[in-house]
């Protein structure tokens, strides 16, 4: 069975405090997991951001707050797990630790979710090693806009949406939204464009609030957002 890679932001996950989206997305996952084997990695969202900048504000170095990040994605994939299982999917307990872990995890489980592994890269990083790992050639990246714009879609009323584009031109838009530390939010990982380019995994970046556009995605339809190929 082929396996489907998807990273899923943490500020969808849990969008406002609401879990009525989280269990939608369940409901989807499990569906789909009857005809396919699925791997997610889930990121931090505004829970991550809110603990970064407590910790950062009283000190912490910025590889500590990573690790600060890494448990809070941790707890994400918790949810999502209790979502899962609430609908009946053969899905994994605890979240694995190492992207080898999850892949062993997969020969059991029909869906396996994981978070952050280890400092110095975000859940997108994750999610292209485990695709790499498991050779999956299609990742999604389910996040909170319609894909890849030219410019900050919140900043500049002209950004426009791009439908298709190539690893170099991911590249170029990602330098341009210049360096940070711990803590969201570039719409890309850099250390994740490397692998998929590397790799050559094709990655579909999607609106993840809106279902049917992932669903679409994750099953090779055409769907609203950004094709990196
Ligand atoms: P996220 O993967 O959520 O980061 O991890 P992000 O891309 O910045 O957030 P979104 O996608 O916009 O929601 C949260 C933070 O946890 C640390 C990083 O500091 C990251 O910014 N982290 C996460 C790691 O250090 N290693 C990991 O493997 C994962």
């Amino acid at each position: 069975m082929k396996h489907t890679v998807i990273s899923i932001g943490g500020s969808i996950l849990l969008h406002e405090e609401k879990t009525d989206y989280i269990l939608k997305l369940a409901k989807m996952l499990a569906a789909l997991s009857k005809e396919k084997k699925i791997s997610i990695v889930t990121g931090g969202g505004w829970v991550a951001r809110y603990y970064i900048k407590a910790g950062r504000s009283i000190g912490a170095s910025e590889e500590y707050l990573d690790l600060v990040g890494i448990d809070v994605t941790r707890v994400n994939a918790r949810l999502l797990i209790i979502a899962l299982m609430s609908e009946g999917a053969n899905v994994n307990i605890d979240p694995p630790h190492t992207v080898e872990e999850a892949a062993g995890l997969s020969e059991k489980h029909g869906i396996v979710v994981m978070g952050g592994t280890v400092p110095g890269h975000t859940t997108d990083a994750v999610s292209a090693m485990l695709a790499s790992s498991l050779g999956a050639k299609v990742l999604i990246n389910a996040t909170a806009v319609d894909g890849v714009y030219t410019a900050d879609p919140k900043k500049d009323r002209d950004a426009q949406q791009i439908p298709v584009m190539s690893y170099d031109e991911l590249r170029t838009i990602i330098e341009k939204s210049g360096p940070k530390g711990a803590g969201p939010n570039v719409v890309f990982d850099p250390v994740a464009t490397d692998i998929i380019e590397r790799e050559k995994i094709e990655t579909r970046i999607v609106n993840g609030l809106r279902l049917e556009e992932l669903k679409k995605a994750i099953t090779g339809e055409q769907f609203l957002g950004t094709l990196v190929r």
